[in-house]
């Protein structure tokens, strides 16, 4: 058998396979954007993942960027997450919480009318972005953090981090990639400030290194993850050096001790993300970005990181594990149903039955 079914421990997180699912926003989100009974019973479908890694949630209302997502600030988003990592662990399944800060990434209209759109420098984000109220729209500029701000940001994360656990969730996961907030400070393109979280690397990477200290301050670094994905221009990201600029996160990420950095290779990338992450991450990786069966078991037998995340292959298939176990086929998903309304396409994918 591969060991991509067998169980693994990344700090204090207990995988009982390698299978991760891994985060997708799917705006499923109730009124106030905490979880319903439908995202609820989405996760419990997928519960035996050797771990589930939640969609983005904001950590604060300024940091929400598109419609419908989910937040960990209120107490009722505490509550609705408290039911979802319930059924997860009824199941035996393990739950991350995926903390996502959008910055520049949003349009206002997607978020509460009082919430400002923050980043490091005054640059807005070239491209569009859905709103509910009138389909597509340019990202909103956003404004400067002043310094004296930025404190109060990392705090933001600290409380949803303390939010995860009330919940239950087993721990929580940084991202760190995709354009957004802390990708926002660690890149040149997006950060041009003069202050301590700008300009020298040493000051770029100042502000993903303190949320990840806030994070790690409140249940131990062994239940916290780190996502990234050195080189991504997803959301108009630009940077000199994406290799310096994640070497030196990672050697400073070091002596946190976290549980797991979780790397996204880039296909037809110059960038070796992976063996970038083998060579300055000192822990466990979790590998992601198009992994099919066949080089999922060989990426574990050979030892190349500790587990593999799927995404879309988990939209449509809840018992992804089970079908991997006996080569069954994979449904397939309809990608015009990615972020629509209500169970069509998000909890509707029938198990293998027994006699499949
Ligand atoms: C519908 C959808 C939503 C996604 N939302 C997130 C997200 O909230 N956070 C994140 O880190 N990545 C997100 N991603 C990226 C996936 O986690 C993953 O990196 C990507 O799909 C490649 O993995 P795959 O080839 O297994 O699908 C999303 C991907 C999809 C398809």
């Amino acid at each position: 058998m591969s060991r991509l079914f067998e169980s693994v421990r990344l700090g204090q997180l207990e995988l009982r396979n390698r299978v991760v699912m891994a985060p997708m926003t799917r705006s499923r989100a109730g009124r106030n954007d905490e979880p319903t009974d439908l995202v609820v019973e989405y996760y419990r479908q997928r519960a035996s993942a050797g771990m589930i890694v939640s969609e983005g949630i904001y950590p604060s209302f300024a940091g929400k960027g598109y419609c419908r997502t989910p937040g960990l600030v209120t107490p009722a988003h505490v509550e609705g997450w408290r039911r979802v990592c319930e059924a997860v662990h009824a199941e035996g399944g393990t739950i991350v919480a995926q903390l996502m800060h959008c910055g520049r990434v949003c349009h206002a209209d997607n978020k509460p009318a009082d919430a400002e759109t923050l980043a490091p420098s005054a640059i807005a984000a070239r491209g569009e972005m859905y709103t509910d109220t009138s389909g597509m729209q340019p990202f909103s500029p956003p404004r400067a953090l002043r310094g004296d701000e930025i404190a109060g940001v990392v705090e933001e994360y600290r409380c949803a981090t303390q939010k995860a656990f009330d919940s239950g969730f087993d721990g929580v996961e940084l991202h760190g990639s995709s354009g957004y907030l802390p990708a926002q400070f660690l890149s040149t393109g997006t950060n041009r400030r003069d202050d301590a979280y700008g300009g020298s690397l040493e000051n770029r990477i100042r502000f993903p290194v303190e949320v990840l200290e806030a994070m790690t301050s409140v249940a131990g670094a062994d239940r916290v993850g780190l996502r990234i994905c050195p080189g991504n221009p997803f959301n108009d990201l630009s940077d000199d050096d994406p290799e310096e600029t994640f070497t030196a996160l990672l050697r400073a990420a070091n002596p946190l001790g976290l549980a797991y950095l979780h790397v996204i290779r880039l296909h037809d990338a110059v960038l070796d993300n992976i063996a970038l992450a083998r060579r300055h991450f000192d822990g466990p990786l979790i590998l992601n970005d198009g992994y099919k069966l066949d080089e999922a078991k060989r990426a574990m037998d050979e030892g190349a990181g500790e587990a593999i995340a799927f995404a879309r292959a988990y939209i449509g298939n809840p018992d992804l594990v089970e079908r991997f176990r006996r080569g069954a086929p994979l449904a397939r998903f309809d990608p015009k149903k990615l972020y629509t309304q209500g169970p069509d396409g998000y909890t509707d994918f029938p198990p293998l039955s027994e006699a499949d």
